[in-house]
């Protein structure tokens, strides 16, 4: 099957978030008085916002308003982060080979667990170049579950044996799997192993390489 469309994740992917997503949560985490490091928050890529919180409670109990509470608290943070993002941001490769697929007739679409994706494609200029957007809003079930790329291969009418998903988690991965489509990892092999291909960022990356890449 030829390949149409690359569904792009967005945090340590197009951008690199995840960062500020941790600051945030260690801002919530201190709060608590609850252990949070780096380390523990690499578990946190691609899982949505209340999974996310789970894991950091560690098992810790809290009424559901609390829990409620909690998330806007760091979505507070997080949003305060956000507004400094400028196009700047836009990692290594990205644009380019955003504008090579726009350029030869391909599509993108973001396929994004976050409810912030719109303000930070916007922040960072790339909007104009995704021909549609699926993000935390746009399924209940998200990743591992496959749902969201479901919906974004739905958006173009293509099939996800025509879609290749541009993953950093594991948990994108699992979902891109799950749903058949083509899966390319970015970031350490340990993270992305189950992808079919892996790849250290975009940076330098060229549409063609990725066609070859996915025609094997
Ligand atoms: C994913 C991030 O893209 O979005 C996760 O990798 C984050 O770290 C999730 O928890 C949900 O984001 P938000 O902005 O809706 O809290
Ligand atoms: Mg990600």
């Amino acid at each position: 099957m030829k390949i149409k469309a690359f569904i792009f994740d967005l945090d340590g992917v197009l951008t690199d978030t995840a960062e500020y997503h941790y600051r945030a949560w260690k801002f919530l985490a201190d709060e608590l008085g609850i252990p949070f490091t780096r380390e523990e928050n690499e578990a946190l890529r691609g899982i949505p916002r209340r999974e996310s919180l789970l894991m950091l409670l560690k098992g810790r109990e809290y009424p559901e308003t609390q829990l409620q509470e909690f998330m806007e608290r760091k979505n507070s943070y997080y949003l305060e982060f956000i507004r400094e993002i400028s196009p700047a941001d836009v990692l290594p490769g990205a644009r380019e080979l955003l504008e090579e697929i726009r350029a030869t007739g391909l599509k993108s679409v973001l396929g994004s667990a976050s409810k912030n994706a719109q303000e930070v494609i916007e922040r960072l200029g790339i909007a104009i170049l995704l021909d549609a957007v699926s993000d935390g809003n746009s399924v209940p079930r998200q990743k591992p579950a496959p749902d969201l790329f479901l919906h974004a291969a739905n958006q173009l009418g293509y099939l996800p044996g025509e879609c290749v998903v541009v993953e950093d988690s594991a948990a994108g991965i699992d979902a891109a799997l799950e749903g058949g489509f083509w899966a390319l990892g970015l970031g350490p092999q340990a993270r992305v192993a189950k992808a079919h291909r892996i790849l250290p960022s975009l940076e330098n990356v060229w549409l063609a390489d990725l066609l070859a890449m996915f025609s094997r």
